[in-house]
């Protein structure tokens, strides 16, 4: 075909319809040019031989100076397929140097803030489509279990509804007004469903889920956000009942495509195709195991180069027919067409780069919800440092005398380390060594600097080490090519740093000690086996507290850890999940008393790694409620954060007694700041089914609000309860709403003590 054949050729018409123009081009590509289409390579590897021999139709991991060389490749193929360009956009454009990263997605959740979260996706967006990105791996919809896995920073945390309700706010910020406007990436629901019910924290391994308890806990946040339109999903690594994900036909063919009505694109995970050889035994060749993935549905073939030579002898033996092909390629074509990518391949836009990336209105977003984000989980009245009114030239509380704060511990200044996983030096992409530019950080020091009275003074030490690293002694890939981590080795304690650390803080009014965990304990296949402070932290937090200087302990960690007795001891402790570029400064301001603590635990924090897991909407039932040498509650519940006032929640009342089953609730209560200071309070409304036919959750989160009430005011806050949302999945896997009474129970956590109950009675 010559060039001007090909100009005239109704799918690069743009007057046409999508259908047709797909179908014209499916019935020019040959049987290789298809296979290629599915495939999603890894831009870091040979771009000749992926374009020009295997035909992809997608990359990932491009670095900018790759991604230019890809699309001029493309443009010099006989059909000019655009490609379809994805990223890890995660916490913002995270993997390109100077984007705005924000706190991570557990660090997100909480906020309980639905619109914030989606002016973070949508903000995401557009820094991540002026760099040629077409496509995010985001958001993650699993729900955390197991604190051990390393992959709980990722997710919204533990509650279905409040994953569901995030996940979606994240949809909407991504996709923007629609796949034709310029500044919309594709979202990809991850990763459907169950990964994150692993054995002991270990990352991928089974999910012993039975299809019920998929559908009562694991399913609902991806059916929202599939009827929300979010446009893409990708499939877990994991078996379920002895099947990969990837192949579960009940999982994508009856419950996602047939109940759902999903027409939406599936993507593997990371050779998800080749892992059924290699890994899990399951197919026994990449012709079986290709066949096996094309014909349960999947479209896009993430990082499996061998499912080119794979497909191509399932075609000839008869194991796959081209039209099995066409399906999933019409899917991806779909996808191209509506983005307009024939006509423009949306590639790196310098000048709307240099515009847009890390903009300053995009700083100022971030630290508002890194503001949020934070979660104050104790306070003995020592926060905050200030009245706050006009720092930083505020009046410190108490005499008003100026004050001496030592910021102490390994994370106190460690840029890269607060922005976590999935960020610039993290470990995924090989074109950022150093991470992202110091510059756009602010540190907890950085941030308490930039916040105190000009009076008062700052010192900084160390005070420990975290962990060093060894090689594993198997190797550093993985047979996948994946990086296998080095060995995590706890660092002693270094008696000269704890003694400079000691001497700061005794010589000081405060002490804020920022300890946590660092990326290599932080992310696939780096589970933890256990959930303390390592290295010389939890010898740092004893030795600091007992100088009797009053010790503000900041954990800036990724996840929930498990601190020592010595924290107990401590004034205050404030938990950020890993809280991106401007955590420092807000959590300066926190201290400080410059902005209010508004944070929510989206998470259960552990007393004791074993008492694994801790989440708060167990099922119920079981002899006794603790172990024999340990309570079951956790350290600090779902739903917990305090303010710097006090809150007193009044007056539960619903709008009626009884209700059918389609009408709604109208629960409303009084929410009195009887303190001083403003209250940023999350009003959470939780269910509890008295009597169902099944053994349930003896509460589930169903509704939340955010309220500001001024200090010495009362407002009445109104939240609604859809009676259909008040469902357990029987016995036979459906789900119903079960006639009965029901509790609506309304409070500021999840703790049982913490709620205001009402009854309602829901008929037939
Ligand atoms: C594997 C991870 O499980 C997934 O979350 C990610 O999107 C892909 N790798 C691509 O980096």
């Amino acid at each position: 075909m010559t060039a001007t054949d090909l100009d005239t050729a109704p799918y690069l018409d743009p007057a046409r319809s999508i259908a047709e123009r797909i179908g014209d081009l499916i019935s020019r590509m040959s049987v290789e040019q298809k296979v290629g289409q599915m495939m999603q390579l890894d831009a870091r590897e040979d771009l000749e031989e992926q374009v020009l021999d295997r035909h992809v139709g997608s990359v990932l991991h491009a670095s900018p100076r790759r991604l230019a060389r890809a699309h001029e490749l493309v443009a010099g193929t006989p059909l000019r397929i655009p490609l379809l360009v994805a990223e890890d956009c995660i916490h913002g454009h995270s993997f390109f140097e100077g984007a705005t990263v924000f706190p991570t997605q557990l660090g997100m959740a909480a906020t309980w803030d639905d619109g914030l979260v989606e002016r973070v996706a949508r903000v995401t967006a557009v820094e991540a489509t002026a760099t040629g990105i077409h496509w995010t791996f985001s958001p993650v919809l699993c729900i955390a279990r197991d604190l051990r896995w390393g992959r709980i920073d990722e997710t919204f945390g533990e509650d279905p509804f409040l994953i569901g309700e995030l996940g979606s706010a994240m949809v909407r910020g991504y996709q923007g007004r629609g796949l034709d406007d310029r500044t919309a990436v594709l979202a990809s629901a991850k990763h459907f469903a169950g990964y994150s019910e692993t054995q002991g924290g270990r990352d991928a391994s089974e999910a012993d889920l039975s299809r019920r308890k998929l559908r009562s806990w694991f399913l609902p946040p991806f059916e929202r956000v599939a009827r929300e339109g979010c446009r893409t999903f990708m499939l877990g690594y994991q078996t379920t009942d002895g099947v990969p994900i990837t192949v579960n036909e009940w999982l994508l063919s009856e419950v996602l495509r047939g109940e759902w009505g999903y027409d939406g694109t599936l993507v593997t995970d990371w050779d998800n195709v080749g892992r059924m050889v290699w890994e899990q035994n399951v197919q026994p060749d990449y012709a079986h195991a290709a066949a096996a993935a094309v014909k349960a549905g999947n479209d896009v073939i993430m990082v499996t180069p061998r499912f080119f030579e794979g497909a191509l002898e399932a075609v000839d033996r008869g194991l796959l027919t081209e039209s099995d092909l066409d399906r999933a390629v019409a899917r991806i074509l779909r996808l191209k067409f509506e983005l307009g990518l024939f006509e423009d391949p949306r590639a790196p836009d310098a000048d709307r780069i240099a515009v847009v990336v890390g903009a300053p209105e995009h700083a100022a977003l971030n630290l508002e919800v890194a503001r949020r984000s934070l979660v104050l989980l104790r306070n003995d009245g020592l926060l905050p440092l200030t009245d706050g009114a006009t720092a930083p030239t505020g009046r410190a509380v108490g005499d008003g005398t100026p004050r001496r704060v030592a910021v102490l511990g390994p994370l106190a200044d460690d840029a890269q380390a607060q922005l976590g996983d999935w960020a610039g030096s993290s470990g995924q992409v090989d074109w950022m060594p150093d991470g992202h530019p110091r510059a756009m950080i602010r540190t907890v020091l950085d941030g308490l600097r930039a916040t105190v009275p000009a009076d008062w003074s700052v010192d900084h030490a160390r005070g420990a080490e975290i962990l060093t690293l060894e090689p594993d002694p198997e190797g550093d890939r993985f047979p996948d090519g994946q990086p296998r981590w080095p060995v995590v080795v706890p660092a002693p304690v270094d008696e000269d740093q704890l003694a400079a650390a000691v001497e700061a803080a005794a010589a000081s009014d405060v002490a804020v000690v920022v300890v946590g965990d660092r990326i290599e304990l932080i992310g696939e296949a780096r589970s933890t086996a256990t959930l303390e402070l390592i290295g010389g932290q939890i010898a740092l937090l004893d030795a600091v507290v007992a100088t009797g200087t009053p010790t503000v302990v900041v954990l800036l960690a990724s996840k929930p850890l498990v601190l020592p007795p010595s924290v107990d001891r401590a004034a205050a402790l404030v938990w950020a999940a890993n809280p991106g570029m401007q955590g420092g400064q807000a959590l300066g301001e926190l201290l400080l008393g410059i902005v209010e603590p508004a944070g929510r635990l989206p998470i259960s924090f552990a007393r004791h790694v074993g008492q694994q897991p801790t989440y708060y909407n167990q099922i119920r039932g079981q002899h006794g409620n603790r172990y024999a040498d340990l309570t079951q509650t956790p350290a600090f519940p779902f739903g917990h954060g305090l303010s710097y006032t006090e809150v007193v929640y009044e007056d539960l009342r619903l709008d009626a007694d009884a209700y059918s089953i389609h009408e709604t609730v109208r629960a409303r209560v009084t929410v009195r700041n009887v303190g001083e200071r403003p209250a940023h309070e999350v009003v959470q409304l939780y269910v509890r089914d008295v009597v169902s036919s099944v053994s349930w959750a003896d509460r589930e989160l169903k509704a939340y609000r955010r309220v500001v009430v001024p200090p010495g005011s009362a407002e009445t806050v109104e939240l609604t309860l859809p009676v259909e949302a008040c469902s357990v999945v029987d016995a036979a896997g459906n789900r119903v709403v079960e006639p009965g009474v029901f509790e609506v129970l309304v409070g500021p956590s999840s703790q049982p003590e913490a709620l205001l109950a009402a009854r309602f009675e829901a008929r037939p």
